[in-house]
C-alpha cells in the first residue's frame, strides 16, 4: 500500500456486496482497515460486515443504497466527505447493461450513466478535498478494459456503447484527475480488468460463451492494490507487457498536439 493511504485506515467500497468489491473489503479488513461497504442488497452487506468484524477486529458499516438515485447517492457522499477522516474510496459497483444501443431501454441507458458517471465523479468530489487537505488518500475507480473497446466491432464482444462510453468517462476521468492531483499527496487509480468470473454475467443473463475467458476477482484486486502502492494511474491487471498501455497514450497525446497546435483545416476537408 503507498505512503498515501497507509495510515488513514478507512476506506468506502461501493458494489461490495458481491464480486470484485467483495474482495476490495476482505482484502481490506485483513490490512486493518475500518470499512464503510454500500450496495442495494442489505442482507449481503451485513452478512458480510459482521464476517470481517468477527475476523478481523475492524468497523465495518452497512450503507444500503441504490447509486442511480440522486438522494440515495447524497447520503453516500456525505459520508464520502464527512469529518472522519477517508483514506481510501473504491468507486465499483457497477452493471452492464450489454444491448444493441437501438433496443436499449432508455432508463437503462440513465442507470448506466448514473452509477458509472455520476456517481463515481460526485463520490469523488466529496472524498477529495479531505483527503487534499490531509495530503494523504486515494481514490480507485473500477472501469474496464472495455473503455478501450469502443473500435472493436459488436461480436464476438457484446453490443456496449453506453456501457463501454461510461467506462471510457471513467478512464479519461481519471488520468486527467491524477494531472490535477500532482504534488497533493493523494493518488488516484483507473483499473481496467477483461472478463472476471463474478455475479456479473451470470446475474444479467448474459451468455458468456463467446467471450474471453474470465480471471478472478481476487487476481484482479492483487493487481489493483499492487499498482495502488506503485502509484500506477491505470492498472491494466491481464497486460503483461505495460509498454503496450504507453505507445497508446504516446499516440493520443501525439494526435492531440498535432491538431490542437494547428489551427488550419486539414487538407482533406477542403472541397
Ligand atoms: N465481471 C466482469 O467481467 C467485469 C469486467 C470489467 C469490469 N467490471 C466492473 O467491475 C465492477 C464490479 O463488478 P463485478 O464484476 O464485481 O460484478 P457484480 O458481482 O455483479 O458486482 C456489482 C456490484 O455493484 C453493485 N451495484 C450494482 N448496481 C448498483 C446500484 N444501482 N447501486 C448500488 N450498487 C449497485 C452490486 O450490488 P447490489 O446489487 O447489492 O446493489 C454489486 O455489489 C463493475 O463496475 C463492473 O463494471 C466487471
Amino acid at each position: 500500500m503507498s505512503d498515501a493511504v497507509a495510515s488513514g485506515r478507512r476506506a468506502l467500497i461501493t458494489g461490495a456486496s458481491s464480486g470484485i468489491g467483495m474482495v476490495y473489503a476482505e482484502r481490506l479488513a485483513r490490512e486493518g482497515y475500518d470499512l464503510i461497504l454500500v450496495a442495494r442488497r442489505r442482507d449481503r452487506l451485513v452478512d458480510l460486515a459482521e464476517k470481517l468484524k468477527r475476523g478481523n477486529g475492524i468497523a465495518a458499516e452497512v450503507v444500503c443504497a441504490d447509486l442511480t438515485d440522486k438522494q440515495a447517492l447524497a447520503r453516500v457522499e456525505t459520508l464520502a466527505g464527512g469529518d472522519e477522516a477517508l483514506s481510501l474510496l473504491i468507486n465499483n459497483a457497477g452493471f452492464a447493461g450489454y444491448r444493441p444501443f437501438v433496443s436499449n431501454d432508455p432508463e437503462v441507458i440513465d442507470d448506466l450513466v448514473d452509477i458509472h458517471v455520476r456517481a463515481v465523479a460526485r463520490l469523488s468530489r466529496a472524498a477529495l478535498p479531505g483527503m487534499v487537505r490531509r495530503r494523504k488518500g486515494a481514490i480507485i475507480n473500477v472501469a474496464s478494459l472495455l473503455a478501450i473497446s469502443a473500435v472493436l466491432p459488436p461480436d464476438p464482444l457484446p453490443s456496449r456503447a453506453t456501457y463501454a462510453g461510461a467506462k471510457a468517462f471513467i478512464l479519461a476521468f481519471t488520468q486527467a484527475l491524477a494531472g490535477e492531483l500532482e504534488g497533493t499527496g493523494v493518488d488516484v487509480q483507473a483499473c481496467l480488468p477483461g472478463r472476471v468470473s463474478t455475479e456479473f454475467h451470470v446475474a444479467h443473463g448474459i451468455d458468456t460463451s463467446k467471450l474471453p475467458p474470465a480471471m478472478t476477482a481476487e487476481d484482479v484486486v492483487t493487481a489493483s492494490l499492487s499498482a495502488l502502492s506503485r502509484r500506477e494511474v491505470v492498472c491494466i491487471p491481464a497486460l503483461a507487457n505495460p509498454a503496450l498501455f504507453s505507445e497508446l497514450t504516446d499516440a493520443q497525446i501525439k494526435v492531440f498536439r498535432n491538431s490542437a497546435m494547428q489551427p488550419t483545416l486539414a487538407e482533406r476537408y477542403m472541397t
